[in-house]
């Protein structure tokens, strides 16, 4: 995938070892999210795209399932197998499964490893530490890299939303995921302003996990609280009411039972974390220059990432700051396809991507 204009063209030729290498291993692009891991492989676009969940030997880190199949077991595995999200918050939780999952997503795109090791780009968010950074850098090196170059979130999915990053004129891009929202103001291929808080879509599940509990007495899963959020989740007081039965288990008695769910009340469940992510974007705006904030009254926010797509959000962010807000196209895919578009031309733009720093 090319996204012409887009980036500026910096100079720096391609290595004759680069090329060969180019030759028998592409380049890789990986969103390396808390919910979701998404594979590009350069001049194939996205390859793979599956939950980021490791299932395992209960007590060991033997892997049993990766991604898809892994995630259908939440909830539902036997006592053998336990079932891990190695990332959390936008950042690794657990080293040797995220390097475990980072081996089967290579392997998935390029192979078993043979003599070739490709080279990596990884989203990570913009708020992580030099600590966080050499975790991801020493995991994806051991999972098979040869290198491993870093961009930031909210800069690869605004690359990915077709925003002039390059442009002497301010973007703004809230890229809301599963464990982080990235705020972002862009302008002349740098992040001006930015803001990073570890509120998104797992907190609005954990938010109604506990709201059931206390409202009812009853537990339910993480995959039901998820499907309660996508089903009846609401950024702004609902004009009607909808009620959808779910299931879980009394924790009085222990036994299952069936409850009744409004979305009223999943407003209220989540009312407190869709405010913080709200409140996040009202910061960048007010620490962005007077200059580029002009710009914004024209060109508007652009939203990114699965949690963008919760119902009201972006009317709730129109009416609290004033500006016009629009979701991208897939916003799911904004950050892989950014990266996506970096390694079209990834020699020239090394320059500007960080370099992670391996033990
Ligand atoms: N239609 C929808 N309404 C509300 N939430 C949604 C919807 N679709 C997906 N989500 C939520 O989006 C989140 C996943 O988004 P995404 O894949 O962008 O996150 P991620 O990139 O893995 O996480 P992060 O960037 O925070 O590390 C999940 O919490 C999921 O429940
Ligand atoms: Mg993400």
């Amino acid at each position: 995938m090319r996204t012409p204009g887009i980036l500026p063209t910096l100079p720096g030729g391609m290595g004759l070892y680069s090329r060969i290498h180019g030759m028998f291993c592409p380049d890789l692009g990986i969103d390396l999210g808390t919910a979701n891991t998404l594979v590009a492989v350069q001049g194939r676009g996205i390859i793979a795209n599956e939950p980021s969940v490791v299932a395992v030997k209960r007590g060991t880190k033997q892997v049993e399932a990766v991604g898809d199949q892994a995630k259908i077991m939440i909830g539902k595995n036997p006592g053998s197998i336990e079932v891990i999200r190695p990332m959390k918050d936008g950042v690794i939780s657990d080293l040797e499964l995220t390097e475990a999952m980072l081996r089967y997503f290579i392997e998935k795109a390029i192979g078993k490893r043979g003599v070739f090791r490709p080279r990596l780009v990884v989203a990570v968010p913009s708020g992580i530490n030099e600590v966080e950074k050499g975790a991801v850098t020493n995991s994806a090196m051991r999972a098979g890299a040869r290198e491993v170059h870093l961009i930031s979130e909210p800069m690869a999915a605004a690359i990915g939303a077709g925003l002039p990053v390059s442009e002497p004129v301010g973007s703004m891009i809230v890229d809301i995921g599963g464990g982080t929202t990235e705020v972002a103001v862009i302008s002349l291929a740098g992040i001006v302003a930015s803001e990073s808080v570890r509120v998104a879509g797992d907190e609005l599940d954990q938010a109604i996990i506990k709201h059931f509990k206390d409202l009812h007495g009853v537990v339910i899963g993480e995959n039901t609280a998820e499907q309660i959020k996508f089903q009846l989740g609401c950024a702004l007081p609902p004009a009607e009411e909808r009620t959808i039965s779910v299931r879980g288990r009394d924790l009085r008695t222990g036994m299952p039972r069936s409850i009744d769910v409004t979305n009223t009340q999943v407003y209220q469940a989540i009312h407190h974390q869709v405010a913080s992510i709200v409140n996040s974007v009202k910061m960048v705006l007010e620490r962005t220059a007077p200059e580029l904030a002009s710009d914004l009254i024209d060109r508007g926010i652009t939203l990114a990432g699965g949690t963008s797509q919760l119902a009201g959000l972006s009317e709730l962010l129109s009416q609290e700051t004033g500006l016009p807000v629009k979701l991208a196209k897939e916003p799911l895919t904004c950050v892989a396809r950014g990266c996506a578009a970096l390694l079209e031309n990834l020699d020239a733009l090394l320059p500007i991507l960080e370099s992670g720093k391996a033990d």
